[in-house]
């Protein structure tokens, strides 16, 4: 790609303005006058403009889960050529048949170095994960290596909402609803559906994504916590209305149902000039979460640093969980402070942006990550262990690392090229190697 245009792309990216707030029905008009009042659908739009709904939900959902927006575009999504099949590269979607899933605890290095002209689209890469994307539910977790901006293409996934973690490189997503920026540190979020648009920000982008075929990502419930804290809703940005009045082939790529499809239509179809609507993406700095902990002894759950929650039909059991371990202070009294040893219902798929994790003194690198199934035993290694057993416990400052994870309520199978790929790490298990017996009777 050329620099040009990914200084071009930086300098509209740091030049963004937002609304705030999750989960709200906001409004935007990239041209004044341009979005209707008082009601959706007038017999004739302002400025010639054709009034169109995306629903996220079924119409019927209560209140209080229904998404939708309404946007006001110069032509209707439905003008559009025959979709026909193009091939998958390496992304896959669940349900996950080629392999079984696996008792063991797996971890890989990251992806290695993509063929130059790799774009987000084509630099995805699936892992594994769970569910059954036409039944909408479980998720897929796929990676990404990138080294090139999207040009004329668009793409959208109608099996799920794409939680995107940038590891490396920043990320320009132009959307139908507007533009965001995204930084290794913070994340995005493309609802059900909505097309958009993947522009580099440095010669090169990796991360994470969480395509989550279930509901759609809410906040957690506070409880006892009370008003405030966790991820606060005014720090999520959704995008102000930007539209493309492009004329000239633009490939547009679908997911659906598991295949990629793809179409050339005549114009830019993120061409939505204004919008109102809750089915909008966003993005949100990590580093703005409000990280609650204890203050007395023991280590808390990690369920404590939820930042968003794909619920399910059974209450606190989610879908998908996407949880950070942010920079936070430890000050438990007579406490094994790291992560405990732990074999857990959920399974849990986690992921490093950067520095270091409090549980892993090696091995677990940024753009690596572990998958540790349902029931399968894990907790820190020997050296960790062996530290902070003897550690003097004073108050401790863990900010060298943000790591994150995404748990889920049903096991994780990894896909073909996950179980079998050279990035893959042999001997993981050593970690737990070397744990002394200490009994004494
Ligand atoms: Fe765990």
């Amino acid at each position: 790609m050329s620099g040009d245009h990914t200084s071009d792309a930086r300098k509209t990216a740091e030049g963004l303005s937002y609304l705030s707030g999750f989960g709200n029905e906001h409004s935007s008009e990239a041209v004044p006058g341009a979005l209707p009042h008082g009601r959706n659908s007038p017999q004739r739009a302002p400025l010639g403009l054709y009034a169109e709904q995306l629903s996220g939900s079924a119409f019927t959902e209560p209140r209080a889960h229904n998404r939708r927006s309404w946007l006001y575009r110069i032509r209707p999504s439905a003008a559009h050529p025959r979709f026909t099949r193009v091939d998958n590269g390496a992304l896959r979607t669940a349900p996950f048949t080629e392999s079984v899933p696996d008792p063991n605890r797996l971890r890989w290095n990251p992806l290695p170095e993509p063929a130059p002209g790799t774009d987000f689209v084509a630099g995805l890469w699936t892992l594994g994960g769970n569910g059954d994307a036409t039944q909408r539910t479980g998720m897929g977790i796929h990676l990404y290596h990138a080294n090139s901006s999207m040009r004329e293409r668009v793409f959208s996934d109608a099996d799920g909402e794409l939680l995107i973690v940038p590891e490396h490189g920043g990320l320009l997503l132009r959307t139908e609803l507007g533009l965001l920026h995204a930084e290794p540190g913070e994340v995005a979020l493309i609802p059900r559906g909505v097309r958009f648009r993947v522009e580099l920000l440095d010669a090169s982008a990796r991360g994470y994504v969480c395509e989550n075929y279930g509901a759609p990502f809410q906040l957690p419930d506070l409880g006892p916590i009370g008003a405030n804290g966790l991820a606060n809703a005014r720090d999520f940005r959704a995008p102000v209305a930007a539209y493309e009045d492009v004329e000239g082939p633009v490939e547009v790529v679908n997911k659906f149902c598991g295949n990629l499809w793809s179409a050339t239509y005549d114009h830019s179809p993120l061409d939505v000039v204004a919008w109102h609507g809750n089915h909008v993406p966003y993005v949100y700095d990590l580093h703005r979460f409000n990280v609650i902990g204890s203050i007395s002894y023991d280590h808390p759950d990690p369920s404590i640093f939820t930042v968003l929650t794909s619920p399910s039909d059974t209450p606190g059991l989610a879908g998908v969980d996407f949880v950070v371990f942010a920079p936070r202070w430890l000050v438990g009294e007579d406490t094994f402070r790291p992560p405990y040893f732990h074999r857990n219902v959920m399974s849990e798929y986690m992921g490093l942006i950067e520095g270091a994790y409090d549980a892993k003194a090696e091995g677990f690198v940024p753009g690596g990550g572990s998958l540790h199934n349902m029931m399968s035993a894990h907790g820190p290694d020997r050296e960790t262990f062996e530290k902070a057993s003897a550690a003097e416990l004073k108050p401790q400052k863990i900010d060298d690392g943000l790591a994150f994870m995404f748990e889920t309520r049903w096991p994780v199978t990894a896909t073909g090229q996950a179980a079998q790929a050279a990035h893959l790490q042999r001997g993981y298990d050593d970690v737990w190697q070397g744990l002394e017996r200490h009994f004494r009777s």
